[in-house]
């Protein structure tokens, strides 16, 4: 079955280069990807794609392609186009940083490189947090940080195993650390975003920015966690940040309808109506077997999450994806980028597609997304 839906996932792909362009898909609008300039924060999981269908199959039309994505973030870069926020990892991780691992590129080592510097510039000291949007002392964003950044970490993680200067991999781990005192709750839920006083550095509590409510559980957060836990452990062995994805993944998995792909918000009310976020569920089954790839044979939490992550993928397959739809952009139907702002609430989301794909490749052929350290292609196979 996984080999069948990376097939036909592979397909689209390939028509969509096509009808992209040197454009970049973001979420869908009837039916249809939304395309940018490569101005926003989803614009690396294009790319990302184009160089697992690379990897997987060995066609140089997925590879032009990635190639000339890469091109596109290093005119981002040069130009500083829309740079003044978290999601740097998101895109540089999987284009500049993704051709450095499958083609080991000087000139994208370098421009990853830099796109860590960028992220770093997020680092506030004072707060001890990486603020998740807009400029130093901005009135509503200033003192924010966000669950999503933990998957932006890796970039920093690399950045330390690439120069060996330490300040990467400290703020790494602060900003780790962090996230799991603020935005994650003793009952392994979790905050969207926490903001802290700018001028004294007070905690002043959870808010969210596309859930359900400030106290509620956002499922794509709960999601990023579960990841993002997971690659923190991966970089640093401390076992903590291990736990951590253990529990907000129970959570998570406790919280799955009968179909086993999460609602948009863990706390909306449920009705005929209620809105799925299956980007959520593919972003969490992508993690859970990057956990299950770091758990103990014996782990207690292994025999549920396999169970459970099957049954999650085996549903996103067979009635969320677009498997056998002939002319279908997107690989995942049914996701939400933001409910109550009724923007995309039942759509494509290009992330969607991304972590389903990684997900599924990483099943068939054990290829592992970008959000590792660097290894040479033949390595990954
Ligand atoms: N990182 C933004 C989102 O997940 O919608």
């Amino acid at each position: 079955m996984w080999k069948h839906a990376i097939e036909d996932a592979m397909e689209k792909i390939k028509n969509n280069v096509e009808r992209f362009g040197d454009r970049f898909p973001h979420v869908s609008v009837n039916g249809r990807y939304e395309l940018n300039n490569n101005d926003d924060w989803t614009n690396g999981f294009w790319s990302g794609m184009l160089w697992l269908c690379y990897e997987y199959s060995g066609d140089e039309a997925y590879r032009e392609a990635a190639r000339l994505t890469v091109k596109s973030f290093k005119r981002r870069m040069e130009q500083n186009i829309v740079l003044d926020h978290h999601d740097i990892g998101f895109l540089y991780t999987l284009s500049s940083q993704a051709q450095w691992v499958v083609e080991q590129d000087e000139e994208s080592r370098e421009l990853t490189l830099q796109a860590a510097d960028v992220l770093m510039r997020r680092w506030r000291e004072d707060g001890q947090y990486i603020q998740a949007w807009g400029l130093s002392g901005d009135a509503q964003h200033g003192g924010r940080m966000i669950i999503d950044c933990l998957m932006n970490l890796p970039l920093l993680f690399w950045a330390y195993q690439q120069t060996g200067e330490e300040r990467y991999r400290q703020v790494a781990i602060k900003q780790a650390d962090q996230s799991q005192r603020y935005l994650v709750r003793g009952d392994d839920s979790s905050y969207h975003t926490f903001v802290f006083d700018t001028e004294t550095g007070e905690a002043l509590g959870g808010a969210t920015h596309q859930g359900f409510t400030n106290g509620s559980t956002w499922a794509r957060g709960q999601a990023w966690g579960i990841y993002g836990f997971s690659l923190a452990y991966r970089y640093t062995g401390h076992k903590v940040y291990l736990d951590t994805a253990k529990r907000m993944a129970s959570y998570f998995i406790g919280q799955l309808p009968e179909d086993y792909v999460a609602y948009w918000d863990f706390d909306a009310p449920v009705n005929a109506n209620t809105y799925r976020d299956s980007s959520a569920s593919a972003i969490a089954a992508a993690g859970l077997i990057e956990m299950l790839s770091l758990l103990d044979d014996t782990d207690p939490y292994r025999a549920e999450f396999e169970e459970k992550f099957e049954l999650s993928m085996t549903s996103l397959v067979l009635h969320y994806s677009t498997i056998g739809e002939e002319g279908a952009e997107g690989l995942l139907k049914h996701g939400s980028y933001y409910v109550r702002g009724n923007v995309a609430p039942d759509d494509y989301m290009i992330w969607g597609d991304y972590f389903y794909l990684e997900a599924l490749i990483r099943l068939e052929k054990g290829i592992k997304g970008y959000w590792y350290e660097s290894q040479p292609l033949q390595e990954t196979r």
